[in-house]
């Protein structure tokens, strides 16, 4: 196990439980009958639940899990994901029924129908087929919070060619690895994007990243900052397109080809303990029956009544399962906003609460203690009274802010959802149910009806109340990861090896069961940072760092930070034993992590350092480096090939950052 940070030990003593109000109770989607009946008969509450959906030919068997750890679900069941967001909905009279409210950052806004949302979707579709597209492709997408990286990602969808969305924040050789490892056809991204007021390029990046990419013949261009963009926007003939020029004259018709319910949707990158990011596979039926069936119960969704707004970026998994699939799947209408909490000002998700009266607003602990470190008196300005349920997700979320969150944001009313998931769980598997669960501060509490977690030891036996230990999934779900993208041997490996003789899923997490059975999330377990809830691994941070020229060698670990989670503190050896590093050197350091990997990489600290701390088989200690970062005294040095490093690392600390 790894050591608790004193926050999390603090969980473990919270005694306050919320019971849902009785008023609430009597509205809500979810019942507690449901519990009994996913644990009595799995398959035919899966079954009941894929019923939410649109198949254009029913599935002869629920789960076919033979094959373990790959799995089928509703097998031989057809559907088509996009018809099932966007189509039927209008089939069934709600064309006229906004689906997103979008919210640029400058100020301008967009309204788009289900009707607008299926011509758009049509058209991109017709698109893609015309540059070549077909089922089975690969489409890579770095756009920002804009509708058309909404409508790219359904488009795709509608021909069954996968999507690989990378998050806007990510450096050209980021993308490079990605496009190159899921060998793109096709790349959808915009002229320049708005951050914190200013236009800043994003085509250019790209076409760095694309700089003799071999799989990508076309690149397909979103018209946003226009003039704004000081810069020109650089051009490729015969490989770029513009969308507008290319999306807007397409034919407004398009049928839906129902695709196999395992069918692949999309893949989807993520850090692992190496430094080569996975492609997280994810498939048509199980996945959508997950997310809309969550995306239900877990937010107690009412389509036509509720004004959704899901925070997260549609570049991690969250934008795709609670922006993407789920909301729209069940008729949502949502908020969509482009920019930055603070731009112009630090009230401006109370501003769009207020204004489009938004009643489940779901978003990170990051940034709730953000919220809270800029004062309660900025949200207390605004009519928040439109708010009925509150979510969390990304890491733990410690009392404090869920008391914050409570009080300045629910008015003491809103249930909160803190929802446990991963981007191979592709949906939410540990939440409370609002109108049902007691909640608690910072307790993820129980598995959801029809899902099974488990906290075990490090033999695989279940831990009783009180005990600690890691977060396993007992069975499987419809949602699950169907494998890495190219690696199925990684994908045993990483995920079903360490608890292989029960055939356990492992998280990666720490967990434990309190006095009454509600499981407490504790963090990671490996070398994963959690860094403003986006997950980041050591040696990836490392890479970066020792691609450096003034870099002999370095060690990351993750360090309590009181608003990020984690903050990145690095360890460094200069080459030729250099003493240097003077703040210049550092900083220069901290920004070539981030042109590596992207800015959410970049350290919060660098120290130089004489000596990294390794065992005799040479592999580094990374929790005494912790102890170094969080300032504490350094644990236990028995294990260390030499003893004195500690010693000669606390006494001549160089920091920066
Ligand atoms: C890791 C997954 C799921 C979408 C966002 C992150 C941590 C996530 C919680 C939570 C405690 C949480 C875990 C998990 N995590 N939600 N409610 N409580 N920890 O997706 O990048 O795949 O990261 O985030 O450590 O393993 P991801």
């Amino acid at each position: 196990m790894t050591e608790q940070s004193p926050a999390l030990d603090n969980l473990l003593t919270e005694s306050r439980t919320f019971p849902p109000s009785e008023d609430f109770a009597s509205r809500a989607n979810a019942t507690a009958d449901w519990y009994a009946k996913g644990d009595e008969d799995r398959d035919a509450f899966w079954a009941e639940q894929a019923h939410r959906l649109h198949w254009d030919t029913e599935w002869s068997q629920v789960v076919d899990w033979s094959d373990a750890p790959f799995a089928k679900w509703f097998v031989g069941g057809k559907l088509n994901v996009a018809y099932n967001c966007v189509d039927r909905h209008v089939e069934a009279g709600h064309g006229d029924q906004v689906a997103i409210h979008w919210v640029g950052e400058p100020g301008d806004t967009r309204d788009l129908t289900y009707a607008d949302l299926k011509r758009e979707v049509s058209k991109a579709a017709n698109a893609l087929l015309s540059l070549g597209v077909s089922a089975n492709d690969r489409v890579a997408i770095q756009l920002q919070m804009v509708p058309e990286a909404i409508v790219a990602m359904l488009a795709c969808a509608r021909i069954g060619a996968l999507h690989s969305v990378v998050f806007g924040g990510f450096s050209p050789s980021a993308l490079r690895q990605r496009v190159d490892d899921a060998e793109a056809k096709v790349v959808i991204t915009s002229d320049g994007q708005y951050r914190r007021g200013k236009a800043a390029p994003m085509k250019a990046n790209v076409d760095e990243a694309l700089e003799g990419a071999e799989s990508v013949e076309k690149v397909l261009v979103v018209r946003r900052t226009g003039d704004d963009l000081d810069a020109e926007v650089p051009w490729t003939e015969g490989r770029d397109v513009w969308w507008h020029e290319l999306v807007d004259g397409q034919s407004e018709e398009h049928t839906p080809e129902a695709f196999d319910s395992e069918h692949p949707l999309y893949i989807l990158y993520t850090s692992g303990t190496t430094g080569k990011p996975k492609g997280i596979l994810h498939t048509s039926g199980g996945y959508l029956t997950q997310a809309a069936y969550t995306h239900n119960a877990v937010f107690d969704h009412k389509p036509g009544e509720d004004v959704y707004w899901c925070t997260a970026d549609i570049g991690w998994v969250t934008g795709h399962s609670y922006i993407v699939y789920g909301p729209l799947a069940n008729r949502a209408t949502q908020v969509v906003y482009e920019g930055t909490p603070n731009t112009p000002h630090e009230g401006r998700h109370w501003e769009i609460v207020q204004k489009y009266k938004v009643s489940i607003y779901y978003t990170a602990p990051t940034l709730i203690r953000t919220f809270m470190k800029w004062g309660a008196d900025i949200p207390a300005k605004y009519d928040l009274s439109s708010l009925r349920v509150l979510g969390s997700v990304g890491e733990p979320i410690n009392p404090e802010a869920w008391m914050w969150y409570r009080e300045n944001i629910g008015a003491e009313r809103c249930p909160i959802v803190d929802t446990w998931w991963q981007t191979e769980t592709g949906a939410i598997m540990i939440s409370p149910l609002p109108g049902v669960t007691s909640t608690k501060p910072g307790s993820a509490q129980r598995p959801l009806p029809g899902i099974s977690a488990k906290v075990v030891d490090d033999k695989g036996d279940e831990v009783g109340k009180g005990g600690g230990g890691y977060l396993v999934l007992d069975k499987p779900w419809p949602a699950m990861l169907r494998g890495i993208w190219g690696d199925n041997e990684r994908y045993r490996d990483t995920y079903w090896s360490r608890f292989a003789d029960q055939g356990y899923y492992f998280a990666g997490d720490g967990a434990k069961y309190d006095a009454d059975g509600d499981v407490w999330l504790l963090g990671r377990v490996d070398d994963v940072m959690n860094i403003s809830g986006h997950r980041i691994s050591t040696t990836e941070v490392e890479s970066a760092l020792v691609s450096h020229p003034t870099v002999a060698e370095a060690a990351v670990v993750g360090a309590t930070d009181p608003t990020t989670g984690q903050g990145i503190v690095a360890f460094v050896i200069l080459r030729g034993g250099a003493e240097g590093g003077g703040d210049e050197a550092i900083q220069e350091l901290r920004n070539h992590v981030a042109k590596e990997i992207g800015p959410i990489a970049k350290p919060r600290q660098i120290m130089v350092v004489p000596e990294l701390p390794k065992t005799r088989s040479g592999k580094i200690m990374r929790r005494l480096l912790r102890d170094v970062a969080e300032n504490r005294e350094v644990g236990d040095v028995t294990t260390l090939a030499d003893s004195s490093v500690m010693d000669l690392i606390s006494s001549g600390l160089k920091t920066g950052g």
